[in-house]
């Protein structure tokens, strides 16, 4: 069995009344690329914030790599190699494509062995194909390269777990189909575990190992891609309405 880079034990994530995430486990391993779908409201940018540090959870348990990381903050994360982009992109319109993607250089509190070829910006902006706007400020370039871009800055901070939410939302088809290319390289060729959330399912399942349903908080399914769509908790809770053409 691959290295479990993560595991999240019964995490619950409580906004007042309203409980976001409900007693969700899910381990993650070493290479894994895992999708994780549910309707709207389900609490799946909830619980990428929950096991990124940026929101504590009410209860349950995050192990990284044999550390507790349950109640620190955002930083350990970061050092026990967890990075994530969020779903309304965050990049520094201002400055350049290649400084904002120095910027997450000058944060990559660890080298790691293997993620060499994540140790310049310009090796960065080859893979993510935006070594032509290097230049430019990141406010001229348009919505799918700072998508794009924010994937550079998380690259940059070399995690071993790198979180994707909605990475692909506002793009056209040809463009969702090459933003699926890539989180399959950066698995493939960076030794990088991939959590992948995401509409666009029937993209999603050809190119993920493994999803996680999510419904109300509580996972509903986690298996392979031809389990989950014959599952019919799933189809009645999510599948039915996406797939149906
Ligand atoms: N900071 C917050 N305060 C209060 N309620 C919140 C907060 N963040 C999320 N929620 C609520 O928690 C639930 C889960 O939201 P979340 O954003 O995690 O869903 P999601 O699965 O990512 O949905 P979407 O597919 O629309 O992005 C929703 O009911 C949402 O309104
Ligand atoms: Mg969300």
């Amino acid at each position: 069995m691959a290295e479990l880079l993560l595991q999240a034990q019964g995490i619950t994530v409580r906004f007042g009344g309203l409980t976001a995430v409900d007693a969700v486990s899910a381990d993650f391993h070493a290479s894994e690329l895992v999708g994780i779908i549910g309707p709207n409201g389900a609490g799946k940018t909830t619980f990428f914030n929950a096991i990124s540090g940026v929101i504590a959870p009410t209860s349950g348990q995050l192990i990284a790599g044999g550390r507790n990381l349950s109640g620190k903050g955002p930083h350990r994360y970061a050092a026990a190699g967890i990075a994530r982009t969020f779903q309304t992109p965050r990049v520094f319109p201002d400055m350049q494509v290649s400084e904002n993607i120095g910027f997450g250089l000058k944060f990559a509190g660890r080298s790691r062995e293997g993620a060499w070829h994540l140790r310049s910006e310009e090796s960065i902006l080859a893979l993510i194909g935006l070594g032509a706007q290097a230049a430019l400020p990141a406010a001229a370039i348009t919505p799918s390269q700072q998508r794009l871009l924010e994937i550079g800055m998380a690259l940059a901070t070399r995690p071993r777990l790198l979180l994707l939410d909605e990475v692909a939302a506002g793009l056209t088809e040809a463009e969702i189909e090459n933003m699926a290319q890539l989180i399959r390289r950066m698995r493939d060729e960076l030794d990088m575990t991939v959590v992948w959330i995401e509409h666009a399912v029937t993209t999603l399942l050809r190119h993920v190992e493994r999803v996680i349903v999510l419904h109300q908080g509580r996972v509903i399914a986690d298996g392979t891609p031809a389990e989950v769509v014959r599952d019919a908790g799933v189809i009645e809770a999510y599948l039915g309405d996406e797939m149906a053409v």
